[in-house]
């Protein structure tokens, strides 16, 4: 089954949007454009339900009647229980939350993994661990590939590690880690796995009950949603850990790990982003699927449609010896977030591409200890270009354009 893009670009009104006319957008793993469907719950709820939900008047009903909705339908689609799913106002944040959470659980002497191929979120939190006494272990990526060996981790586990955390995909590197094999082996360590799912997710949601993630994060903004952090908190686990929350919701999982009162309207207007799944399922015919086979019907349309339009460009690039490209070189390895070192600073060459109808960026992505793993100055940093499935092959071939004339 071939993806319908006509389908798919109608689905985005940022795609007749006249301001947006002639660029072609290369910065959704910065964040994606919002499909419709939560536009438009978005502004449903600003204008019809944005009074205090879980009352029993009518618009206060519905507001949090579509709150739970939001919560139970991405849940079905992730294979998870509806209330192993939470929001917070970023991944960062919900990573912030659950470090002090495990700060709390763990005992000085404890040890905890983390990588340098993360971006700062799922890791620079949990070094700060180190400060009540907690070991934490570097599981480094190789410095030329960027790849992240499960040999090395191997040589990390013993009884005192009690928890691994990595990324689904890395948002520079790209490079999609095998997230079973490492949750298999942390397990038989005793150890959880926290996934950082943000540069994957956009590609298509996981079942996260298959790959066998204790905590799987990912933010709506990057997944045609609104701006907030998803949190996948697996049911014995986030039990187990301190809650953080007020201590009269300790008994509701969800809100064991939201310290703060939940932004009503966008948690609500997620539920727009299973709408959209279910849209692209209804539209290619998926038939009559359970809801997780749902998340992976879509995921697959996803993944054929970005995996053909990436190779071209992975080829285009490492074909020029001038530039360096991060990550593997074969599409089906990668997500396409395609990051490479030039000669000139990553922003500076974004900056030339604008005119050109490339909306693109270069910097160092929050991913600083990736990038200087890699042997890259931060401060110069990187050009970094990334699409999803929404994404035409024209567009592509717009940006190789536009790459010639400027590298
Ligand atoms: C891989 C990855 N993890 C985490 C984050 C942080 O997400 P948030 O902005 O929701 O805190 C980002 C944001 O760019 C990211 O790319």
């Amino acid at each position: 089954m071939k993806l319908d893009l006509e389908f798919v670009r109608a689905q985005f009104p940022a795609f007749s949007e006249l301001s947006l006319r002639g660029q072609a957008f290369f910065e959704n793993a910065g964040g994606s454009y919002t499909c419709r469907q939560v536009i438009d719950r978005l502004t449903r709820f600003y204008h019809e339900r944005k009074v205090q939900p879980y009352a029993s008047y009518e618009a206060s009903r519905l507001g949090g009647e579509e709150m739970d909705e939001a919560r139970r339908r991405l849940a079905a689609l992730l294979g998870v229980e509806t209330d192993e799913v939470s929001f917070g106002p970023s991944t960062t944040q919900n990573t912030y939350v659950l470090a002090q959470a495990f700060g709390q659980m763990l005992k000085p002497g404890d040890a905890i993994v983390v990588t340098n191929q993360d971006h700062e979120a799922n890791t620079g939190p949990w070094r700060r661990l180190t400060d009540r006494g907690i070991e934490v272990r570097d599981w480094k990526i190789d410095p030329e590939t960027g790849h992240l060996p499960i040999e090395g981790l191997k040589g990390l586990l013993d009884e005192k590690v009690k928890l691994v955390c990595f990324p689904h995909c890395s948002n520079i590197v790209a490079e999609i880690n095998p997230v079973a094999e490492i949750a298999a082996l942390a397990h038989a360590a005793g150890a959880y796995v926290c996934v950082d799912g943000v540069s994957y997710a956009p590609h298509g949601l996981p079942d996260v009950s298959k790959l066998g993630a204790d905590i799987y994060l990912f933010s709506a903004y990057k997944t045609y949603g609104p701006h907030q952090g998803v949190m996948v908190t697996q049911r014995a686990l986030g039990e187990a850990l301190p809650n953080q929350a007020h201590y009269f919701n300790a008994d509701v999982l969800y809100k064991r790990f939201t310290p703060a009162g939940p932004d009503h309207a966008q948690i609500a207007a997620s539920a727009g982003m299973a709408d959209y799944i279910d849209a692209l399922c209804t539209h290619h015919k998926a038939g009559d699927l359970s809801a997780a086979q749902r998340g992976a019907f879509a995921h697959d349309l996803m993944r054929a449609h970005e995996t053909a339009l990436l190779q071209p460009l992975l080829d285009y690039i490492a074909a020029k010896n001038s530039v360096r490209l991060l990550g593997p070189r074969q599409a089906e390895r990668r997500a396409p977030t395609v990051a490479m070192v030039l000669r000139e600073p990553g922003a500076a060459v974004a900056e030339k591409l604008a005119p050109k109808g490339i909306m693109t960026g270069g910097g160092n992505f929050y991913g600083v200890r990736c990038l200087k793993a890699q042997g890259v100055d931060p401060a110069h940093g990187a050009l970094r270009v990334s699409f999803v499935h929404y994404t035409t092959r024209d567009e592509v071939a717009k940006l190789i354009d536009a790459l010639d004339e400027v590298l």
